[in-house]
């Protein structure tokens, strides 16, 4: 076949080649199932057109699918940052590294948070909980620990359960707000690692007898059940006999399954260290 040249103002250096593509010719019995794509000189090359065009287009979409794994890694990343619901903000600044730790007690927790970090990062799965008075930094190394896992591939998220369940609340007569059951569920079953704060502040029921409320029991239910095969980290100022008394033994099990407790019992309350008197 004879090379027939291109106009040059639409394609410089390209002119037909006397060969089809054989990757883009297929004849069955005969007939031709895709028309042979004759083959094009392009800059010295013999490439075929359709060739090109694909090799562009399988380009194009890795490019693509590349910049979608990462706005998806950094959004597994973020949802500590954007979607965790905290009560205290100066938690935020919570990391190992500031958490002091003077008296033998805080060293020994300390440690074990460390080791427990350790275990996750190896990959097994367990619950912490974290117990003891108010101020003694339960929630600092509950955050801390989400610092020290969260990731690109390893998805966060730190839930206040008190705000939480007012935010839920709200839904029923706000139906402009977003903090629907739904969206807490859906959201703290999916992610890797969730602490649940201060469970038990939620009923105002401290040093009472008084129970949860079904609402509440719901709701923790529903969480823990989508959670049995992830690590969850929860902090609480109760004694478990209260909590047990408080909740459905089911679910108090639920979230005691396969534990490292970690107590506080002499570590005085960190908010009153500023107060002169
Ligand atoms: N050992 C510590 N080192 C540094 N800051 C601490 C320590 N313990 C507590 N804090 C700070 O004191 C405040 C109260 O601690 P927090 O963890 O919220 O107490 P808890 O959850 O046990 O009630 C937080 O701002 C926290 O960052
Ligand atoms: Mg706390
Ligand atoms: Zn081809």
């Amino acid at each position: 076949m004879e090379k027939i040249t291109m106009p040059q103002k639409l394609l410089k250096n390209m002119t037909f080649h006397s060969d089809v593509c054989e990757k883009h010719t297929y004849i069955q019995n005969g007939q031709e199932i895709v028309k042979p794509i004759q083959m094009m000189v392009i800059k010295g090359e013999v490439l075929c057109p359709r060739c090109e065009a694909e090799k562009t287009e399988q380009q194009l979409q890795e490019k693509m699918q590349s910049e979608f794994d990462l706005s998806m890694q950094q959004q597994k990343y973020n949802t500590l940052y954007n979607k965790s619901i905290l009560q205290d903000k100066t938690l935020l600044d919570a990391t190992l590294e500031n958490f002091k730790a003077e008296q033998s007690e805080e060293r020994e927790n300390k440690q074990t948070v460390i080791e427990s970090v350790n275990r996750f990062k190896n990959g097994q799965v367990f619950n912490v909980v974290l117990q003891g008075n108010q101020g003694a930094g339960k929630s600092h190394l509950a955050y801390a620990t989400l610092q020290e896992l969260n990731g690109q591939d390893t998805s966060c998220l730190f839930v206040n359960v008190e705000s939480m369940l007012r935010l839920i609340k709200d839904t029923f007569s706000n139906k402009q707000s977003k903090y629907t059951e739904n969206y807490f569920v859906e959201l703290m079953s999916e992610v890797d690692y969730l602490v649940l704060d201060d469970i038990g502040a939620e009923t105002g029921a401290i040093g009472t007898d008084k129970t949860a409320t079904d609402f509440v029991q719901r709701v923790l239910y529903a969480i823990t059940t989508t959670r049995q095969d992830k690590s969850t980290i929860i902090t609480t100022n109760l004694s478990s006999e209260t909590l047990f008394k408080m909740y459905d033994k089911k679910l108090v099990s639920r979230m005691f399954r396969n534990p490292k407790f970690i107590v506080f019992k002499e570590t005085k309350d960190k908010r009153m260290n500023n107060i002169p008197f």
